[in-house]
Formats: C-alpha cells, structure tokens, sequence
C-alpha cells in the first residue's frame, strides 16, 4: 500500500501554534490570552446550553449569534459569518480565493497561519516586508494577488496602521482586502465601517482576545453579502458547536465587561512599555495585548526566553533574523508583568 500526499502537503510544514505547557504553575504570556475571565453571562448562557441540545445538531447559520452580532456592530446579518475562531474563517477565505498557484499577498512579519492555509491550497504567499517602523508598505497593491490580508494591529509586532491607508488600500488592490481585526478591541481605530461600505473588505474578528474566550473558538467575519453567501458556501457545515454559540451570543450582551477588561490591559500595556527599557529591551508602540520587545545592542533574546521559561515564565521567541533579538509579550495582570519584569532585570 502506498500512501501518497498531495505534493503541496508533502512538502508543507503544519502551523506550529505557540506552546501550551502541560504542566501547571508557569505565567502565561505567549499566546496572547486574555488574563481575565469571561462574563459570568457566558457561563450562565453555556450551563442552559448543557441540557438535552446537546444531543441535536447546532444551528448550522448560527443565526442567534450574528443576530446578536448585527445588533452589537450595527450590521445586516447578511453581511455576518460566524467561524470556529477566526482560524476558521481565514480557512475558508483561502478555500475560496486562492486556488493552485494563486497569490496571497501580506505584509510581513505577520501571522503564521496565513502561510500555511495558502500552502494548503497549493498557493503560495507573496510577502512584503514591513519597513523597521512597521508602516504599510508601499508596494503591497502592486502585487495584484488575488487576495491581500493585513494583520492589523499586526502579530507579532503589535503596531497598527491607519484605517485611512487600509481604504486606499482596499481601492488600490486586484482581489479582496481582508483585514484580520483579532486585536482591535485594544486599538485606537477599526476597519469595521469599511465592510460596510466596500464590495471587497473582509473584516475578521474573534472573541479569544478581548472577550476571553480562546477556549471557545468563536470568530466573526463581516463583508458585502456577496462576499458572506461565497464563504459560506465552503465552511463546514456545522462549524460551530452549541457551546461556543450560546457563548459567543452571550459575550456579545455584555461589551461592557469586555470593554472593562481590553482598558485594563491597555492600561498594564502602558506600564509595561514604560518598564521594558529598564529591564534592556525596547518595546515597539503597541495597539495590542502583547508587546514586540528589541533587546538593545542586537543581542539574540532566545537566552533571555529560556531563562524566563526556566523560571516558569513563558514568553514566545521567534527565531528568525527579523526577530531574533526581539520578545513578544503578552500583557497579563498587573502582579504577571511586574513577575516578569523582576525575572527580566535578574537575567540582565
Ligand atoms: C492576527 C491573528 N489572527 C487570528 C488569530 C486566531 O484567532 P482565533 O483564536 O479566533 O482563531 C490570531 C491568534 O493568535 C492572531 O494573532
């Protein structure tokens, strides 16, 4: 018998997610995590899910929580797609524009994952690097690709661009301009209007940041119900569970408790920042909830991450030439950063 791979799978690395320990005990500040909990909404509405429903398929529109989505954002719920988190809805963004051979463009550093649903595909990923101040860069239009994603604010730098350049952006490009809005509940602006007011913008959203809900799995994509009805033809189909609905439905009830927590960090953010140089490392301006750290005169920062890991501190290093000599950190409580901070300045 043999087994044969597709050639592009055969060939492809599979996405390595930021590591989960198995053991307990370590400050967790590598995947970007909300550190604290969810709305006590979210619980209730998942406890009434836990009675005999479960035993019945979900909803395979999932029709309550973009009702709900609609009400909260101000949106037709024609032009809302419920995804698994927003990995889902990338996934099916690249199912369905980019074939064998096609282009996705993207600034980079970005995410990862986009890489590897291209590679999928049999497509190929068409990067264009930031310039060191992180702005957009000039030559991302040019590239004609069927589908450009911007990461914004951007991971794992951090640093958000201007919505203003994202619509000439979305004016300038080929295809569709997706811009995946994971962190935006931290950020000064958002691109949200401009899936409103543009055929070809695709705004992501997920609810494992600022809702608290990365266990869950719960995203949102808004777009011209054009754009909803092609996606949604490639989704699986019951792509959300029950659970996950009746939470994501719930979390969207109380933006308050979302907006108290995303300014709580905003606000540790800013100590950390105003922290970091002391501890030899110079953080990039952040919109997010993690910071992207250079430690200063270009040393690698991977014998500081192992240090902090020895220390049960887990921060992510990413070992590549841009990034080599850089940390990023997720903002946690207050008592995690100022544990890091100590842990930082004794490694010094
Ligand atoms: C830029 C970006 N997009 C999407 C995601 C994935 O979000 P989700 O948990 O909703 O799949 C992440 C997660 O870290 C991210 O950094």
């Amino acid at each position: 018998m043999t087994v044969t791979f597709r050639r592009n799978i055969a060939r492809m690395e599979g996405y390595v997610p930021g590591e989960q320990p198995q053991e307990p005990g370590f400050v967790k500040l590598n995947t970007n995590e909300n550190p604290y909990p969810p709305s006590p909404k979210v619980r209730k509405a998942i406890l009434a899910e836990l009675g005999g429903s479960l035993r019945l398929y979900p909803d395979p529109g999932a029709n309550g929580l973009r009702r709900q989505a609609a009400l909260t954002y101000g949106f037709d719920p024609d032009r809302i797609l419920a995804g698994n988190g927003s990995d889902d809805l990338l996934a099916m963004v690249a199912r369905a524009f980019v074939g064998e051979g096609d282009a996705l463009a993207c600034p980079t550093p970005t995410y990862t994952l986009y890489d590897t649903l291209v590679r999928i595909q049999g497509g190929r990923v068409v990067g264009v690097p930031y310039p060191e101040d992180y702005s957009l860069p000039k030559a991302l239009a040019a590239k004609k690709a069927p589908v450009t994603i911007v990461a914004n604010p951007n991971s794992p730098s951090g640093t958000a661009v201007p919505v203003r350049e994202l619509a000439a952006l979305a004016d300038a490009v080929r295809g569709v301009l997706v811009i995946d809005e994971a962190y935006a509940d931290f950020a000064d602006e958002t691109s949200l209007p401009l899936a409103r007011e543009r055929g070809n913008v695709i705004v992501l959203r997920t609810f494992s940041k600022s809702f608290s809900l990365a266990g869950m799995r719960v995203g949102l994509a808004f777009a011209h119900p054009g754009i909803i009805e092609g996606l949604s033809k490639v989704k699986d189909s019951y792509n959300m569970s029950r659970l996950s609905i009746a939470a994501g439905t719930a979390a969207l009830t109380d933006i308050a408790w979302m907006e108290r927590n995303a300014a709580r960090i905003r606000g540790t953010r800013q100590d950390l920042c105003a922290a970091l140089p002391a501890a030899g490392f110079t953080p990039y301006p952040s919109q997010s909830n993690f910071v992207l750290a250079r430690r200063n005169g270009g040393r690698s920062a991977r014998p500081v991450y192992e240090a902090l890991k020895a220390r049960k501190i887990l921060v992510r290093y990413f070992d590549t030439p841009r990034l080599a000599d850089c940390l990023r950190i997720t903002v946690g409580t207050g008592e995690e950063i100022s544990a890091l901070l100590s842990a930082m300045k004794a490694i010094r």
